[in-house]
């Protein structure tokens, strides 16, 4: 392996669990469609665009509408979730994640978001953990949604170091999957249900700090 020298962290799920707003206010504009859609199904759009959540929702539904009309849902999803963002408080950071970025970043570590999320920044400002980031790669700047690795690509690119230098952090299997397909190895959060395609699997980034991780990535 590689010396590691790039860090890149999806953000929904690894950073914050913003999960359950993103389900409450699909939730919110399924009810007004007359969709049935729960909780369980609510797994199957983590690391998925906001687009092809609402076609999965449509899927589950039965019903299909025009582009147009998507579009149109997708944004009142999206100011529904936006409610939700502004009331964000910056102790809803995941449980270690300040003290384990802070640590790689005083080891000299360089940080990159790689998220399919284009409210990524306003999420960052309001954890008030933006300035942490070395460059931020969302769904504002790259077309391709996971499982394409274009995101950790264009993270390797603009941290200016070759994708074998870096190492991914990610709570869904397209995350995973796209972390492999750039070459690069993944620390999945989560269990080996969800993520049994990880190189390694933490609980979350809480108790453990980034020399720890590499040691056992060296060890698989
Ligand atoms: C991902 C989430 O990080 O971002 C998905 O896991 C979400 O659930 C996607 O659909 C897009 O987010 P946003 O904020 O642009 O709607
Ligand atoms: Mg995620």
């Amino acid at each position: 392996m590689k010396e590691i020298k790039g860090l890149l962290f999806d953000l929904d799920g690894v950073i914050v669990d913003t999960a359950k707003y993103h389900y409450l206010a699909w939730k919110q504009l399924s009810d007004q469609l007359g969709i049935d859609f729960n909780i369980k199904d609510n797994e199957r759009l983590k690391g998925v665009s906001r687009m092809r959540s609402f076609e999965i929702i449509l899927e589950i539904g039965g019903c299909t509408m025009s582009e147009e009309e998507k579009e149109k849902n997708c944004s009142k999803k999206n100011e529904i979730y936006l409610e939700y963002i502004y009331q964000l408080k910056a102790n809803e950071v995941l449980p270690g994640v300040i003290e384990f970025l802070t640590d790689a970043k005083a080891k000299g570590y360089k940080l990159a978001l790689g998220s399919a999320s284009k409210n990524s920044r306003v999420i960052l400002e309001k954890l008030d953990i933006l300035d942490l980031f070395d460059e931020i790669v969302d769904g504002t700047i790259v077309s391709k949604a996971k499982p394409d690795p274009e995101v950790f690509l264009k993270g390797a690119e603009l941290l200016k170091l070759a994708k074998n230098r870096c190492i991914v952090f990610e709570d869904a299997s397209s995350g995973i999957e796209a972390a492999h397909s750039a070459g690069m190895l993944a620390v999945g959060i989560g269990t080996v249900e969800n993520l049994p395609e990880a190189d390694i699997l933490l609980a979350g980034l809480n108790n453990i700090t980034v020399d720890e991780i590499i040691n056992k990535l060296q060890e698989v």
